[in-house]
């Protein structure tokens, strides 16, 4: 079948004007619930996307980890692609497609790194296999061929057999949400979409966006 002929009708929720909560972290909260209770694999994955010194845009997927204080959470290594642009531009977007639901939502906003101690409990909370992978790789660093990665995975392993410490490269960035949009699929393309922007002094505005 042909790529133009795959088509789909979006008949499953809506999103009235009065139909989203006041905070737009608690919607973000409860759509979340919603989509893992289905069942979806991988359920807290998003793409976060950077751009780098030169303009580029660049996009990968994480797994969100903790939703606090108009943040979301989520751990790479701070000398990755994402973590060198983030260094020299802190602002990112956050994009999560939950299919199943017909949902899209996405958050524009800048990170900061997590507190040290923090990364740490969490990297020490990790299964040993997880530990292992993150010490054995310089993410995003070119290597010459997997051999060359096994190897490092043996020696981390060998010095490390049980426990690993958290590597200094390592650990968590916070997105504060200064905008976010609820998008819900509808009939006829007539989607549903809600934007909060956050205001200076910290409370929201909405707007509805033509589909
Ligand atoms: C389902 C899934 C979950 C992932 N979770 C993470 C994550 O939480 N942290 C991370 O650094 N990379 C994660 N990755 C790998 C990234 O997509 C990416 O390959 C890696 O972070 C290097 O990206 P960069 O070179 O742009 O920094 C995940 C990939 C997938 C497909």
């Amino acid at each position: 079948m042909a790529l133009h002929d795959d088509r789909k009708e979006y008949l499953k929720k809506s999103l009235d004007d009065q139909g989203l909560h006041d905070d737009p972290m608690v919607q973000f909260g409860l759509w979340l619930q919603e989509y893992r209770e289905t069942g979806a694999e991988d359920s807290t994955a998003f793409a976060i996307s950077t751009v780098s010194s030169n303009g580029d845009p660049d996009s990968r997927i994480v797994l969100l980890k903790e939703v606090r204080d108009e943040q979301l959470v989520f751990f790479t290594n701070y000398n990755s692609k994402k973590g060198r642009d983030l260094n020299k531009n802190p602002r990112a977007h956050a994009l999560f497609f939950w299919s199943n639901l017909e949902r899209q939502v996405r958050i524009l906003g800048s990170v900061v790194r997590i507190p040290r101690d923090e990364s740490e409990r969490y990297f020490a909370s990790r299964p040993i296999k997880s530990q292992w992978g993150a010490a054995a790789s310089q993410q995003s660093e070119p290597i010459s061929n997997r051999a060359a990665m096994d190897d490092q995975l043996r020696l981390t392993q060998e010095a490390y057999p049980t426990q690993v410490p958290c590597p200094p490269d390592w650990g968590g960035f916070a997105l504060s949400v200064d905008r976010i949009e609820f998008w819900q699929g509808r009939d006829s393309r007539m989607h549903d979409r809600i934007r909060f922007n956050r205001e200076p002094l910290g409370e929201w505005t909405t707007e509805r966006l033509q589909p």
